[in-house]
């Protein structure tokens, strides 16, 4: 049995690899951080579309037996067949966006739910079509919010200058009074506090790493993945740069699980 493989374009998918460690202690994991090539939610769709796929294939080539696309804007790009082979390989492939959709519209009393997100997931109307497709009168109201993920990179989640950026950010969907927020980007979950504070108590917040921990339990516990009940686990992180900043910041993100292997990743 192999590892559960797990990609982002940076540290932010972290937050989804947190969740997971945590649902699956017995699992392994192997993490692709694309950080020489992010951010995504700024780049096109074909760009995007093309990331995804050399993301993919490296991932099969390194044997894994799933793969979670953790990033929202990348998981945007994913079609229908939740089936991806390379050459001998083939796993069944995950993006966040549905997990969350499901979530937001069970959660929801009044029907009005807000989707945070980078510009290229909100452009995608991923979020929007997965909930139209759930209910066609959920009322949608979507928010990208470019400035969030500099600064979680920054270390100020929980700064004023953050608070008052969610502040303008919230204004549209908290005066469409939705009731629920899709948290739809890796990053967002490490903004909870602030995101909460900002919006009021009465709002519920979906976070797509929680939600894709939930789904991935499911599809162990039914088999569709071979599930291992490892002792000593590993944990393998894989950038394709090798800048140090993401190191600090990826740790935070992860504790209290600890890398056994950080090293550069040739997707070629
Ligand atoms: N991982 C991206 C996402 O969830 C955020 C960071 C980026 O733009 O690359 O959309």
């Amino acid at each position: 049995l192999t590892a559960i493989g797990i990609f982002d374009s940076g540290v932010g998918g972290l937050t989804v690899l947190r969740a997971l460690k945590q649902a699956l202690p017995g699992e392994s994991f192997l993490y692709l951080g694309d950080t020489a090539r992010l951010p995504y939610g700024a780049k096109s769709a074909d760009t995007i579309r093309r990331y995804l796929k050399q993301n993919v294939d490296y991932l099969l080539r390194r044997g894994v037996k799933a793969i979670v696309v953790a990033c929202n804007s990348a998981s945007t790009a994913l079609d229908d067949d939740r089936r991806v082979s390379s050459g001998e390989a083939a796993a069944p492939i995950y993006g966040v966006i549905e997990p969350g959709a499901r979530a937001a519209a069970a959660r929801t009393v009044n029907g009005k739910i807000g989707v945070l997100g980078t510009r290229a997931t909100i452009r995608a109307n991923g979020y929007l079509r997965a909930l139209h497709a759930i209910d066609p009168n959920l009322e949608v109201i979507q928010q990208a919010c470019p400035l969030l993920v500099p600064l979680v990179e920054e270390g100020w989640s929980e700064d004023p200058v953050t608070r008052d950026v969610l502040q303008r950010y919230l204004r549209a969907p908290l005066e469409a009074g939705v009731d629920t927020l899709i948290l739809g980007c890796t990053h967002y979950p490490v903004l909870r506090k602030s995101i909460a504070e900002a919006a009021g108590p009465a709002i519920r917040l979906i976070d797509s790493a929680e939600e894709m921990a939930q789904l991935l339990t499911g599809e162990l516990a039914r088999g569709a993945i071979a599930a291992e009940s490892r002792e000593q686990p590993n944990l393998e992180i894989w950038t394709t740069d090798t800048s140090e900043a993401f190191r600090e910041v990826g740790s935070a993100i992860l504790a209290p699980y600890s890398i056994d292997h950080w090293d550069w990743a040739d997707i070629g």
